[in-house]
């Protein structure tokens, strides 16, 4: 039976490469992609979905809904640097777009579409979790009506990616993500940078798709990607980061998880979008997070290539 989900994005070369799995893989009922202000502004992420479901050549049958275009209380941050300009590193820029956003706004859509399917539907977030801050704030008993909430984003033992302390997602809207955290969600997944950067996607995975547009199209988006991370971590390759979190919604045997208390910092000069994880329970706080630890790398890696080569 296939899983309802909703992917909600800031689409970003790997929540591109999130949505190609996950819409190749044909596991999901996909009721709608909602976009995020985040790597890129809201409409450029709005824009680059369209663009990545035309690619796909589903352009009808998927919605694509847009959200916030800011976060709950801060100024965007774009992340150009990683994204390019355009956020999908510049692989799709002549690409004439017919696909157009349904109406509504992400959070009515994540509600009604929740409370329409009680207990059917897995969120899988890939951007800053502002849209689904919204939609808990203007519908809190969405909390016990969704099945299960997957995001990307954290990072537990590790440093982070845009500051010393903090994930890219966590430090884009802190406030958006502490809400989440503190809703009560019974099953909620955290698939931070601790198991994302073992997830690499390397120029021999790239060689093994068999689509030549798909190939040309994840060799073009990632080349700058590659850059800056080899610049920044010294290895050949590039993190799966939004990509990992679909393949946790696709199978859970990929990543070991254990429960803890998680919380994000929002008031600090250094340290705005740290996770803390609660590892030895000191603050005796009721675990609210499945942690992801561990992650079967080579597992994933076949998982996403196979997928993307159906
Ligand atoms: C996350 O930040 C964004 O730049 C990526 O799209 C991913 O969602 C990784 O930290
Ligand atoms: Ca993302």
């Amino acid at each position: 039976m296939t899983k309802k989900v909703m992917l909600d994005v800031d689409t970003g070369v790997d929540d591109a490469l999130g949505i190609l799995l996950a819409v190749k893989s044909r596991q999901f009922d996909i009721l709608g992609i909602t976009t995020v202000n985040g790597n890129v502004s809201l409409d450029t992420a709005t824009l680059n979905t369209c663009k990545i479901l035309e690619l796909l050549k589903i352009d009808d049958e998927i919605s694509i809904i847009k959200g916030a275009n800011k976060p709950l209380k801060r100024q965007s941050f774009f992340e150009h640097r990683i994204h390019g300009q355009d956020g999908l590193g510049g692989a799709l820029l002549d690409m004439k777009v017919t696909k157009k956003p349904a109406t509504g706004f992400a959070a009515d859509v994540i509600i009604e579409k929740i409370l329409q399917y009680p207990d059917e539907i897995t969120l899988i977030m890939t951007g800053p979790l502002t849209n689904l801050a919204l939609a808990l704030e203007k519908s809190p008993e969405i909390v016990h009506k969704v099945k299960e909430v997957i995001f990307m984003g954290g990072v537990l033992k590790g440093g982070g990616n845009v500051t010393p302390t903090s994930e890219y997602n966590m430090y884009v809207d802190p406030e958006a993500a502490k809400l989440v955290l503190h809703a009560g969600i019974p099953e909620l997944t955290l698939v931070g940078l601790d198991v994302t950067r073992l997830a690499l996607l390397m120029k021999k995975h790239i060689q093994q798709l068999k689509d030549p547009s798909l190939a040309s199209y994840v060799k073009k988006s990632t080349a700058d990607y590659f850059e800056r991370y080899y610049e920044r971590n010294g290895v050949e390759g590039c993190a799966l980061h939004d990509p990992l979190a679909i393949g946790v919604a696709l199978d859970k045997k990929i990543v070991t998880t254990e429960r803890y208390f998680v919380d994000v910092e929002t008031r600090s000069e250094l340290c705005d979008g740290q996770t803390v994880c609660d590892f030895q329970h000191r603050l005796e706080k009721k675990p609210n997070v499945n942690v992801c630890l561990e992650v079967d790398s080579e597992a994933f890696l076949n998982l996403f290539i196979e997928n993307l080569n159906s």
